[in-house]
Order: C-alpha cells, then sequence, then structure tokens
C-alpha cells in the first residue's frame, strides 16, 4: 500500500485491512463553533446543487429555497435560470414565497415594487413618495435584486453564496463535473424528487451513505422482507468491489446485478448490451451520486444548522437507448419500483441519524471506524485538512 503522509493513497483502490480513527471528535457534529467553520471554510466559498432544471421547464417558472440561512429565488427568464436572494429591496419581503410558481413578472406582493428578469427595479408604486433627495441618484435604474451565481452540471443546478466563486468545473473537479454532467443528462427523466429534515449534523446522513458495514444490521429487516432482491443488492464480496480515493471525491464500484439474469434482461431492454455496474461517488463536502446502467441518483446534504440537515434527494431513470415506445410501461414500473425502493431504504437511514446525533451530544471519547468504512475516514480526513486540524 503506497500511502503518502496525509494518508491519501497513490493507488487506485485503496483497501485498509486494520481499524481506522475516527477523525472527527464528537464535537465536530454539534458545536455552534465548529459548523461556523465549516460553512466559511467548504460551504460559503463554493457551489451548492440546490434544484434541477426540470423543475423550471417554461418562462417565468421558479423555485424557493433556503441555502445556509438564505432565501433564494430561482426564476427561468430569457431561456436561462438566473438566482436572486428572495428580498425585495425595500422592506424585505419575500418576492415569491410558494415553494414553486410561474410569475410572469417578479413584483413584490407586500407594496408592489416591480423588478425586470435580471433583477433590476423597473416600477415604484407612488414614486413621488421615493424622490431622491438632492443630489442623490433615483433608485430606479440604480436598485437590483442581489443577483446570486448560478451554473450548470447537466440538469443539475447549482448556485454559489460567494461573491467570486471558482468555475463550478474547477470547485467540483473534473471527474465529479463531468459525471454530474453525464449522469443528469436529458437522456434520463426525473422520477423522484424529495427534501428530506434530518434532524442531526448534515455528516451524519453523508457518513451513513459512505459504508455498507450498516447493511446487515440497520436494514435486515427489510432484507428478509424481500428476500428475492437479495441477488440484486446484497453486499458484494471483497473480490467483487472497489473502492477510489481522487482529488476530492472518493468512489465505490461493483458489478451489481450481473449475476442476476433478469436484471441483466432489464437492463438490456432499455439500454442495450451494457455491462451491469454500480457506481457511488461522493464529492466532498456534501454531494453524492449514484449509478446503473438506467438510473441515477442523487443526494445533496446541506447543514441547516449545528444539529440539523436537509437531503436534497432526486432520482432519474434512463430515457431508453434508443428510446423507444414499448418499453414505456416498464420505465414506469422501474421508476415506481425504484422510488419504492429508496424510499424505504432512506426511511431505515433516517430513522438511526437521531440516536447518533444524541450521542455525539453525549460522548466524551471518539469513535472508531472498520476498515470497510474508510470511505468514511478519507471524508473526515478530507475535512478535517480544509480546517486545518491535526488529524490522528
Ligand atoms: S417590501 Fe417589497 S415592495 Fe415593500
Ligand atoms: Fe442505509
Amino acid at each position: 500500500m503506497d500511502i503518502d503522509a496525509r494518508g491519501w493513497s497513490h493507488r487506485r483502490v485503496f483497501v485498509h485491512d486494520t481499524r481506522l480513527p475516527h477523525v472527527l471528535e464528537p464535537a465536530c457534529y454539534h458545536e455552534p463553533s465548529w459548523h461556523e467553520r465549516e460553512l466559511a471554510a467548504v460551504f460559503r466559498p463554493g457551489w451548492q446543487c440546490v434544484a434541477t432544471l426540470d423543475e423550471l421547464p417554461r418562462e417565468g417558472d421558479y423555485v424557493t429555497r433556503e441555502l445556509l440561512g438564505v432565501p433564494l429565488l430561482l426564476r427561468r427568464a430569457g431561456g436561462q435560470v438566473r438566482a436572486f436572494r428572495n428580498v425585495c429591496a425595500h422592506r424585505f419581503a419575500a418576492l415569491c414565497s410558494a415553494p414553486k410558481g410561474r410569475a410572469a413578472s417578479l413584483r413584490c406582493p407586500y407594496h408592489g415594487w416591480t423588478y425586470a428578469d435580471d433583477g433590476a427595479l423597473t416600477h415604484i408604486p407612488d414614486p413621488g413618495s421615493f424622490a431622491s433627495p438632492p443630489g442623490k441618484p433615483a433608485l430606479i435604474g440604480r436598485v437590483k435584486l442581489t443577483a446570486v451565481e448560478v451554473a450548470c452540471a447537466g440538469q443539475l443546478v447549482f448556485v454559489s453564496l460567494a461573491k467570486q466563486p471558482p468555475p463550478l468545473a474547477q470547485w467540483l473537479g473534473a471527474r465529479t463535473h463531468a459525471l454530474a454532467t453525464r449522469l443528469f443528462s436529458t437522456d434520463y427523466q426525473r422520477v423522484l424528487a424529495r427534501s428530506i429534515e434530518h434532524p442531526c449534523n448534515w455528516k451524519i446522513p453523508i457518513e451513513n451513505v459512505l459504508e455498507t458495514y450498516h447493511v446487515a444490521e440497520l436494514h435486515s429487516s427489510w432484507l428478509a422482507r424481500h428476500p428475492r432482491l437479495v441477488p440484486v443488492f446484497g453486499e458484494p464480496s471483497a473480490e467483487q468491489h472497489e473502492h477510489e480515493l481522487g482529488d476530492g471525491f472518493s468512489e465505490y464500484r461493483d458489478s451489481m446485478g450481473a449475476g442476476f439474469a433478469p436484471y441483466r434482461a432489464l437492463v438490456r431492454a432499455l439500454v442495450g448490451d451494457t455491462a451491469c455496474h454500480y457506481q457511488h461517488h461522493h464529492a466532498f463536502p456534501n454531494l453524492v451520486v449514484a449509478h446503473t446502467p438506467v438510473l441515477s441518483f442523487l443526494q445533496v446534504v446541506t447543514p441547516t444548522g449545528p444539529q440539523s440537515s436537509r437531503s436534497m434527494i432526486r432520482l432519474y431513470l434512463h430515457r431508453g437507448a434508443p428510446p423507444r415506445a414499448w418499453t414505456a410501461p416498464l420505465r414506469s414500473t422501474i421508476g415506481a419500483a425504484a422510488s419504492w425502493f429508496l424510499n424505504g431504504v432512506l426511511r431505515e437511514d433516517a430513522a438511526i441519524y437521531p440516536a447518533v446525533q444524541t450521542g455525539v451530544q453525549g460522548s466524551e471519547r471518539s469513535g472508531v471506524l472498520g476498515a470497510k468504512e474508510e470511505r468514511v475516514w478519507a471524508f473526515q480526513r478530507w475535512l478535517a485538512d480544509q480546517l486545518a486540524v491535526t488529524t490522528p
């Protein structure tokens, strides 16, 4: 094993033989001061995926979001998606309060100030009462909504709260950017969209999806109830999977379903002769994408406080290669079945998070990671590195 001083493996596959230290102390999962350091170091400077283009198909379509305490309005106008702080320049009312909708113009519901598609103030009711004092410029022509940077990878819409963020591809890294662009291209159709509020620190859901060690215990009843799915989703042997640790990401790959003829036939019917595989990619800190030949999954876990977080969940199904009308019922069934499966797994995972949160707040000592949890270890190392913390 070739490991440098910071612990990064130079080999394509990184596999540990022994247990690993739990790099982050329990306080990192609940203390406001640590939370604030995370926001400053890894969240505010970068990009966060907050929506998808298929949520904004027509002119005037909008969605509202909250990101790191900032209310956002994303709206399609002039063929592009623009984002603003969802705050009127007059006396701070939200321009749009619904989670989604369509607005032909941006008109504040409080006193009626109106803004152009680019956020410029265009109309003030009773303009005489806002006449400029001598030497001061007029409000119209000067005042704008506060714009927020927007960039897309495939159908994924990212925003940045930074004034001058790096290009999205640079922030994500070439590997993650290419993967997101491909897995969420218009070849895929959304079949599930959810937002889940977690009463726990954002790292708890992230670390949960970085290991399959919990599957046998936490999902034991699910596996017992659905034994026919075990050949597809059961844990592979050590020889059948691999981990990769890259610059800013870790990845898990196996050949899920390759040995299960009905699954292979289903894949072939939809996308032709494609090797069965499963790829699970974690772009540090909080973007997770997973992929099979026909499904693409997205989970973004964003902090909403030191002890709370939110998951943005999306599931996309391939439209077929080539698209064929006769596969429509099959695709519909797969979309429904995959959503049902995913919702069940998410529910079981989410049920354990409050118990972990209670534990980190009550623990005086650090935990420990097993060799199967090396992606958790790698993530913790990365985060500690970003926050300039000396790690064990
Ligand atoms: S707060 Fe928007 S018009 Fe007054
Ligand atoms: Fe799980």
